[in-house]
């Protein structure tokens, strides 16, 4: 007797995105690669591991505390450095988190958001996100059967747009109880939210009942403008922040946390989480937690501090990665180029408009030919959009390798291109 096997979450084109970009490099071993946007190799330095610990167990020690039962026993479900995060807060963000427990200390930010999507979506709701989005979010909605409604970013940044899309949701009789941005320096598209995009969101929230899962994870990644106040600095009431140490200190922490809204009435979520959180990993691991507190405690509770030398470096790559397009790239008598790429303040990632359409096996073509691995942007959409861009990553690659690799990429367009000129 044969089983028929239905078509489940897990057979989602979205749940490839991250063990895709993870295993490309693998299997094009000769090619280089501006897929992945993982931190870069050199700054992973398990030197700060020690110097966490240590600065955490002097911390604990001043406090009068016992470090054996801190480090090694169970823990507090919301986590052991909620009173260092509130600093850390205060100090980058002038936030001012009144109840401790508001925060949950997380196995990164995807425990974070499958967290905070089980407990807000528990009988049911929609989630809206701009699209293309971090497949990490659409990922998780997809597996816990969060129905999510993908927004063009065009309109994402129109709150009259927004709001006709709540409306068409709310008039068909579902309720919009989320949505998801990344306010600084998005993945895939490098884009942030201005002031008044934030504000415009933050009101919109309020005026129809939702709240707003703000992703921070490249905030501290700023190498020029002006910062610009997290959303939830506008309205801690509406805004569930989640953060995560991945890129500021490195992705083996795993390392995150979130923080829920500040508000008598909505506080029970974080109380939610927590039951949740208590059932599926008890507590994030102690240790690693430490580490997290005691490089905060070092920099004076300043991420943005501890990031600081990180930022250089990722500033000089940035700035050579433009240099390299600028050069292969150069304006024609038209003063145009053949491709549009953004100039983003900050971040791993510069968005590429193409002029030819970048998908799957041109992804493979490329790599496989011109040994160069480049990520299609509308893999991270839940519609197909950007058919025709690519998100390239400066964060892994070495200097030397990343202009060998912009050179292979436009031999590629070239090629892709002369049938188009005869
Ligand atoms: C938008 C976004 N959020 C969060 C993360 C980090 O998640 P985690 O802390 O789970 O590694 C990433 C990593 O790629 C990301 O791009």
């Amino acid at each position: 007797m044969s089983i028929a096997l239905e078509r489940s979450a897990f057979d989602d084109p979205v749940l490839n995105v991250i063990n895709l970009l993870n295993s490309l490099s693998s299997a094009h071993p000769d090619a280089i690669s501006l897929a992945s946007g993982r931190p870069d190799d050199e700054l992973c330095d398990p030197a700060l591991i020690y110097k966490g610990l240590a600065s955490y167990a002097r911390y604990v020690n001043q406090e009068e505390q016992s470090l054996s039962i801190r480090l090694c026993q169970y823990g507090k479900t919301s986590g052991i450095i909620n009173e260092i995060l509130v600093e850390h807060m205060r100090v980058d963000e002038e936030i001012v988190i009144s109840n401790v427990e508001n925060i949950v200390v997380c196995m990164g930010f995807q425990e974070a958001a499958t967290l905070a999507l089980l407990s807000i979506f528990d009988d049911g709701g929609v989630l809206l996100v701009p699209d293309p989005v971090f497949s990490g979010i659409t990922g998780i909605a997809k597996l816990l059967r969060v129905k999510t409604v993908p927004v063009p970013i065009a309109d994402f940044l129109d709150s009259h747009a927004l709001s006709d899309v709540v409306n068409a949701i709310e008039s068909s009789g579902e309720k919009v109880k989320a949505l998801y941005a990344i306010s600084d320096f998005s993945n895939p598209t490098a884009d942030s939210l201005s002031f008044e995009g934030r504000k415009a969101l933050v009101a919109l929230a309020r005026a129809r009942d939702f709240l707003i899962l703000e992703d921070n994870a490249y905030r501290y990644f700023r190498y020029e403008g002006a910062r610009i106040p997290l959303m939830k600095s506008i309205d801690s009431s509406r805004v569930v922040l989640m953060g995560s140490f991945a890129k500021s200190i490195f992705p083996g922490l795993r390392m995150g946390y979130l923080i829920g809204p500040e508000d008598v009435e909505v506080t029970s979520l974080s109380t939610k989480i927590c039951k949740a959180k208590s059932v599926i990993t008890v507590n994030t691991s102690a240790l690693c937690q430490a580490v997290v507190g005691g490089l905060l405690i070092e920099n004076d509770y300043s991420l943005k501090a501890l990031n600081e030398p990180k930022t250089m470096s990722y500033l000089k790559k940035r700035n050579w990665m433009i240099s390299c397009l600028e050069e292969h790239f150069p304006l024609n008598a038209n003063g145009q180029r053949a491709i549009i790429w953004n100039d983003p303040e900050g971040g791993f990632f510069i968005n590429v408009q193409l002029p030819i359409r970048f998908g799957y096996s041109e992804m493979q073509e490329c790599a496989t030919q011109f040994k160069v691995i480049v990520f299609p942007t509308s893999f991270f959409s839940l519609v197909g959009t950007g058919i025709n861009q690519v998100r390239l990553s400066f964060s892994s690659a070495t200097v030397s390798d990343i202009y060998l690799a912009i050179g292979r990429l436009k031999a590629y367009i070239e090629l892709k291109m002369q049938p188009l000129a005869l």
